[in-house]
């Protein structure tokens, strides 16, 4: 049995915000969430806007810090380290936003953008060493190394995104959190840049948690599926397991929404309503077992 690279366990997040007339209010972003990622795998994490996906992937990155619950990495808990302890964890984990517009420095040449990390961290070599280094990280996204001595604003949102993943690749970490990186895209492009996901992972071994909202990729990208509803994991399983599945009431209104490609069934789908503002946890939930490693959060009694 190998062993997973990262194990998060009853993580926890809570923000406290002034809402109308000076009220306090508190938002548990994250309230209990617990998963396993192992080496080269990628898990999804999906859910409606708010529920907690972002939150979650910087509790991991330690971009955050969680009012409760740990964040194991290859075995070492995060969360116990001091800043200059975690220094070299930051090297082995990495992340790419959304937007790739508001990620890169406008007035920095890509080239330098993808070096930086090198620099920083001492890597790469010589200047000369490094450059031929950055050539190469170039080549892996599907960039001609010819355009490293540009700006990001003569690039187009697609090859922004790969300057963005060229970056997150080049300390060669063994796992990269993915928050919504195609979201932003063109439909033409997504697909793309999903495939080049999957191509280095195969290259590098890289693990993945991928944020998304597009469950078509999912499905097509991630390898297990974990879903979010109001800071919780209400469902979670091999990706065929949940999508053939789907047990939780949100997870089957999340799924229906998807449109299926075949219109003889595409015809019959019908959309399932879940009331997100409405529902309750049990107050004894608990992600149970019914098989196979899929998970469904339920009550005791159900
Ligand atoms: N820095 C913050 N201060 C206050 N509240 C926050 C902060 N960051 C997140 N929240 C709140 O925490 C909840 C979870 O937010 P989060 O961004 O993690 O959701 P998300 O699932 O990534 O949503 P989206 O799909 O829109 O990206 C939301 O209610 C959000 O308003
Ligand atoms: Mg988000």
């Amino acid at each position: 049995m190998t062993a997973p690279l990262l194990v998060v366990q009853d993580l926890c997040r809570t923000y406290r915000s002034r809402g109308w007339m000076g009220r306090g209010f508190v938002t548990r972003a994250v309230d209990g969430v617990s998963f396993q990622v192992m080496p080269g795998e990628t898990l999804g994490l999906v859910g409606e806007s708010g529920s907690g996906k972002s939150t979650t992937g910087r509790l991991v990155m330690g971009l955050e810090e969680p009012d409760a619950g740990r964040v194991v990495f290859a075995g070492t808990d995060l969360t116990a380290l001091s800043p200059a302890a975690r220094k070299p964890f930051r090297r082995r984990m990495q992340i790419v936003f959304q937007d790739p517009y508001a990620a890169l420095n406008p007035r920095m040449r890509v080239g330098d953008f993808v070096e930086e990390p090198l620099v920083v961290h001492g890597l790469g070599g010589g200047a000369a060493q490094r450059r031929e280094e950055v050539a190469g990280l170039f080549r892996t996204v599907g960039l001609d190394p010819a355009f490293m001595r540009r700006f990001p604003h003569e690039f187009s949102g697609g090859q922004r995104q790969r300057i963005g993943i060229a970056r997150a690749i080049a300390l060669q970490p063994e796992f990269l959190v993915a928050d919504e990186p195609i979201t932003a895209l063109d439909v033409s492009i997504q697909a793309q840049i999903v495939n080049l996901f999957q191509d280095l992972q195969e290259r590098m071994g890289l693990a993945l948690l991928f944020i998304a909202h597009d469950l078509s990729m999912v499905r097509y990208l991630c390898n297990r599926v974990a879903v979010m509803l109001k800071g919780r994991i209400v469902e979670a399983g091999p990706t065929e397991a949940v999508f053939n599945d789907a047990r939780h009431p949100y997870t089957r209104a999340l799924l229906s929404a998807v449109p299926i490609p075949d219109p003889l069934r595409e015809r019959g789908r019908r959309r399932i309503v879940f009331d997100a503002g409405g529902y309750a946890f049990p107050p004894d939930a608990a992600l149970r077992e019914v098989g196979g490693g899929h998970l469904v959060l339920q009550g005791a009694s159900t």
